[in-house]
């Protein structure tokens, strides 16, 4: 996850640039890991607040543990924690995570996004022969991770797709 390589395939920039953040909104890195897509953004957006939420503890622990984890703008939050930000994301970051979750989690996010929230999704791609990543038949191809999320409740804005991964932009409906 602290691999600077993928930063050529997943760059921090343009993942932050297809957020579309404005000051004051708040963003939930779900599943943050060690946080650095979190502290990517807080470093570049000062003017927002950034949520690194996971449900490993000990995930959270590796971000503590790094120096820009003090950034203001970042709080960590544990599931216990996250509950407090229901209905209150103006952003969602799901990077590497839809094909980790379940049912409950992907309720869980959609109940995150205030009324007019956002969720970018982006997540590796099934039908794309990698070097990275975990085995294809463990991830999703795009069409299925569309279906998953269409049935949880969310419309879908297909975005461009990165060298290994899909994207999309997730709303409530
Ligand atoms: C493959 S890692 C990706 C981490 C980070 N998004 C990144 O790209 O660097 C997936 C993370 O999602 C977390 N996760 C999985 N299911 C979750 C859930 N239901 N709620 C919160 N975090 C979850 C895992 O603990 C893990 O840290």
């Amino acid at each position: 996850m602290d691999d600077p390589q993928r930063f050529e395939y997943l760059p921090p920039s343009h993942i932050i640039s297809l957020l579309k953040l404005a000051p004051g909104m708040l963003v939930v890195d779900y599943g943050t890991g060690t946080g650095t897509y979190a502290i990517q953004i807080a470093s570049a957006h000062p003017e927002v607040t950034v949520v690194a939420y996971d449900e490993q503890p000990q995930m959270l622990e590796h971000l503590r543990a790094k120096p820009q984890a003090k950034l203001s703008n970042i709080r960590i939050a544990l599931p216990e924690q996250v509950t407090e930000f229901l209905g209150r994301a103006d952003r969602v970051l799901a990077l590497n995570v839809l094909h980790e979750l379940g049912d409950e989690a992907l309720k869980e996010m959609r109940e995150l996004l205030a009324a007019d929230g956002i969720a970018l999704v982006i997540d590796w791609n099934a039908e794309i022969e990698r070097p990275y990543g975990p085995p294809r038949e463990h991830t999703y191809a795009l069409s299925q991770a569309v279906e998953r999320m269409e049935t949880a409740g969310f419309s879908i804005e297909r975005l461009p797709a990165l060298r290994y991964h899909f994207v999309f932009r997730a709303m409530r409906r």
